[in-house]
């Protein structure tokens, strides 16, 4: 079976683009929190997505990539029209959303497209979503006019100030935190250190907090250990017990270090893709 590319949207020129994907069995078994895992190829290597929407009635789902390495840059060469090799999915446990009134969805660089997804699980339940959105500078905040359809509130921060509160989404929860003493959970999703910091700034507050980790995985069920990660002193996998987890208990020192324990290989890699793509120019 082909997967078809239906929709590319380059959202951040050579760094951030948006692909509609016709893949229909997983579209309609797709929830908020799952990710699919994909190949380009045959030979290529397997990389787990969020699915940041999917439409079951059309058979689409959507992906948001950021380009970090090899994979994700020979995928953003990819146009309408062609395929990708598999789609694996949908995979990892669905966030759990409940009625329980006001949620704080945080998300910060491409994590925000998974956080939009599950923003709008807890909005169509009938929770008060505010959304923090946050990133370098304006150029590269991502879904505010989406969540701004379905939720009440969308703060933004931005490093440099070029839009909304100068600094970082952890200033902005903190303050909101601080005004509202009603919130129920605290929903992060994105940068280990953007979920490590919102972490530390909820606990004080005694707030759920729930993070979506981003361990390396290869299989996506649980057999090959790649994504084991610690959360309360206790072994988890990832990729079946997770991706979302108590930012509270999880053990991001580790988390960091397992993900750049590849880092020679990955670098590697990357160079023989970049030759590659010279020598096909004729460079
Ligand atoms: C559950 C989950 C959901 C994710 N959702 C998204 C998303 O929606 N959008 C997005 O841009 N990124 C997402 N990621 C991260 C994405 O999988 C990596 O950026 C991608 O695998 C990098 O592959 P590469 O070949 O381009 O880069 P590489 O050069 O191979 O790696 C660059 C960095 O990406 C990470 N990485 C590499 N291989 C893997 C792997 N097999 N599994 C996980 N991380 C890896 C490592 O930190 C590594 O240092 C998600 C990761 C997980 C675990
Ligand atoms: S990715 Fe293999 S156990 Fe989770």
């Amino acid at each position: 079976m082909k997967y078809r590319i239906l929709k590319k949207t380059v959202l951040i020129p050579g760094q951030t683009s948006l692909l509609v994907i016709d893949a229909p069995h997983v579209a309609k078994k797709a929830k908020p929190g799952n990710f699919v895992i994909l190949r380009t190829s045959e030979k290529g290597e397997r990389i787990p997505l969020t699915i940041a929407d999917c439409d079951p009635e059309a058979g689409t789902i959507t992906i948001v990539f950021l380009v970090v390495g090899k994979t994700t840059a020979e995928m953003n060469t990819f146009e309408e029209g062609q395929s990708l090799h598999d789609v694996c999915g949908p995979l990892g446990r669905p966030t759990h959303i409940e009625k329980q009134g006001t949620v704080i969805c945080v998300g910060g660089g491409t994590g925000v497209a998974a956080m939009h997804h599950i923003a709008k699980g807890h909005a169509a339940i009938g929770n008060h979503v505010v959304a923090i959105v946050g990133a370098r500078n304006k150029d590269l905040l991502l879904f505010c006019n989406e969540l701004g359809s379905f939720c009440p509130e969308v703060l933004i921060a931005t490093d440099d100030g070029s839009m909304g509160h100068h600094g970082f989404v952890t200033d902005v929860l903190k303050e909101r935190l601080e005004q509202d003493k009603d919130v129920s959970e605290v929903v992060a999703v994105g940068p280990v250190p953007m979920m490590e910091a919102v972490s530390k700034v909820t606990k004080p507050f005694g707030v759920k907090t729930t993070v979506s980790l981003n361990a390396i995985m290869v299989d996506g069920i649980g057999m090959c250990g790649a994504c084991r990660c610690t959360v309360g002193g206790e072994t988890k996998f990832a990729c079946v017990d997770g991706p979302e987890f108590d930012g509270h208990k999880v053990d991001f020192g580790e988390l960091r270090l397992r993900l750049g324990q590849f880092r020679d290989q990955e670098k590697q890699s990357m160079e023989l893709f970049q030759h590659k793509c010279h020598c096909a120019e004729g460079k």
